[in-house]
């Protein structure tokens, strides 16, 4: 393509007398050694037709690119959806990378190849190509993992096998993505450590925190994005252009799915509410304030009485308290068993023990030692008396979350993107392929491999228009 912006083209165009002032724009052309080559053998071609009076448009800009830690082609959509809306650019993706069997299948099938499933440990000796696209694993540096980072032994050195293909391969443009928790992890250490990484083997790199809302999407998703560019002539500062999201759930319901797999009992209690009143409510037993519903407000165990509610709110949120911890002896950890006499310095009544009790036979609560740290390592400590803790946690029920018409969508997680849940048509039922495709800004025809599970791909993919909305800011 010939960008008249550009100073190669200037200065060809120029050269031969044919330099077009008006169409000069502010922005420099990318100047990758490949492209400029081809630039000016486009330019030649043009200047050599005697047909050339208006810039032709129609050249293309042939980039080639490595989709790593490909997934179910995140990158990939967002790239191809970038040169459906600027043809002059043609993106050649050369290879595709991913060790799970059931993203890959899912890719090929929506892409029409044939990858089998590959360790990026084992990439070498890659063809020429200018942009490496790799939303490297992210379990090391999630707010839910364990925050070990690059102490992690394998995950989290996967990145060093990016760098090594950068060092191997040259490409002009990365574009590099993960959990926005890495900017904090180790108070912006590992972040920095990864940005010095690549500065060192010759990039210039730049990073910024996208929430998928800002381009369009009914999805609060924050991720960071990793830039670099391997020219000067290219500023690796993103500036989007933000167009926070005009959709909310009600646009992205498919109302046509009637069908529910939610078990008819839990259904059945949540649909004798009124249905608002479930909008944008967690079901979980955590403290969650009024968003909230525990067990026992939806009698998941069966029926409780005022009293007993009032105890178990009471124990919720007592057992959080350190001085518990200090009293038992061991290490504080949210959520700990409180005894009977424990109990009896916050609530006090007769038919207190019957109460504790019945909550036990019928499952609200449980009878455990607490647990101490030992090694590192949460262990039951049997020396300390049993206590009485709540039993269910967040993922303990069918759903977790009933979504709020009017509102957005949470982060899609591996883990918990399938407990959310939609009321339409009379019923409750979880997110089906076309409302997760919708909320991540894929194409509603993609298909999803047999054997996989579609909540993991989506939990973990990388949305589209962002990567769009990315490409526009670097090659637009
Ligand atoms: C955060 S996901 C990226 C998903 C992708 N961006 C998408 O849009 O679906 C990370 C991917 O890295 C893959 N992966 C993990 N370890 C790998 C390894 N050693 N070699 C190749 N791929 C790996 C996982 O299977 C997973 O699909």
């Amino acid at each position: 393509m010939v960008n008249y912006s550009c100073s190669t083209c200037h200065k060809i165009f120029k050269q031969k007398g044919h330099y077009d002032s008006h169409l000069l724009r502010k922005r420099p052309c990318v100047k990758d050694d490949t492209i400029d080559k081809l630039i000016e053998r486009k330019v030649e071609e043009i200047l050599q037709s005697k047909t050339h009076t208006e810039p032709n448009v129609n050249i293309l800009k042939h980039i080639k690119y490595v989709d790593l830690f490909a997934g179910i082609g995140g990158f990939r959509y967002g790239i191809e959806e970038f040169q459906r809306k600027n043809p002059k650019f043609q993106f050649e993706c050369i290879k595709t990378v991913d060790i799970k069997k059931d993203a890959l299948n899912t890719y090929n099938l929506n892409f029409g190849e044939e990858n089998k499933p590959c360790d990026i440990r084992t990439v070498k000796d890659l063809p020429h190509f200018e942009l490496l696209c790799a939303g490297f694993p992210c379990q090391p540096f999630s707010s839910a993992g364990k925050k070990e980072g690059f102490d992690d032994a394998t995950r989290g050195n996967l990145i060093y096998e990016v760098i090594r293909i950068c060092t191997e391969s040259n490409p002009s443009f990365l574009v590099l993505e993960n959990v926005s928790n890495i900017e904090k992890l180790q108070n912006g250490a590992i972040l920095q450590r990864i940005i010095q990484e690549f500065t060192d083997i010759g990039y210039a790199m730049s990073y910024k925190t996208i929430n998928s809302m800002d381009v369009g999407l009914a999805q609060d998703r924050e991720r960071t994005f990793i830039f670099g560019t391997k020219t000067t002539a290219v500023s690796p500062n993103i500036i989007l252009k933000l167009q926070h999201s005009k959709q909310v759930i009600s646009d992205i319901i498919d109302v046509s799915d009637k069908h529910t797999d939610i078990p008819k009992q839990f259904l059945d209690t949540l649909l004798s509410r009124d249905p608002v009143s479930l909008y944008g409510m967690s079901i979980k037993d955590k403290r969650g304030g009024d968003k909230n519903l525990h067990s026992w407000d939806i009698n998941y165990h069966g029926t409780t009485t005022t009293r007993q509610r009032d105890l178990l709110n009471a124990i919720l949120k007592e057992r959080r308290k350190k001085t518990w911890a200090k009293a038992k002896e061991i290490v504080w950890m949210d959520g700990m068993p409180l005894t009977t006499p424990e109990i009896e310095t916050f609530t006090k009544y007769t038919g207190l023990q019957d109460d504790l009790d019945d909550l036990t036979e019928k499952g609200y609560l449980t009878l455990e030692h607490p647990k101490d740290l030992v090694d590192g390592k949460r262990e039951y400590k049997e020396t300390s008396p049993k206590g009485y803790n709540i039993c269910k946690g967040k993922l303990s029920f069918p759903i977790s979350k009933v979504l709020d018409p009017k509102g957005y969508c949470p982060t899609l997680t591996a883990t918990d993107s399938s407990k959310l849940a939609v009321y339409n048509a009379g019923t409750i039922r979880r997110l089906n392929k076309t409302e997760l495709c919708r909320l991540c800004g894929f194409p509603e025809r993609l298909k999803i491999a047999d054997s996989a599970n579609m909540y993991d791909l989506f939990g973990n993919m990388v949305c589209p228009p962002v990567v769009t909305s990315i490409l526009e800011c670097i090659f637009g």
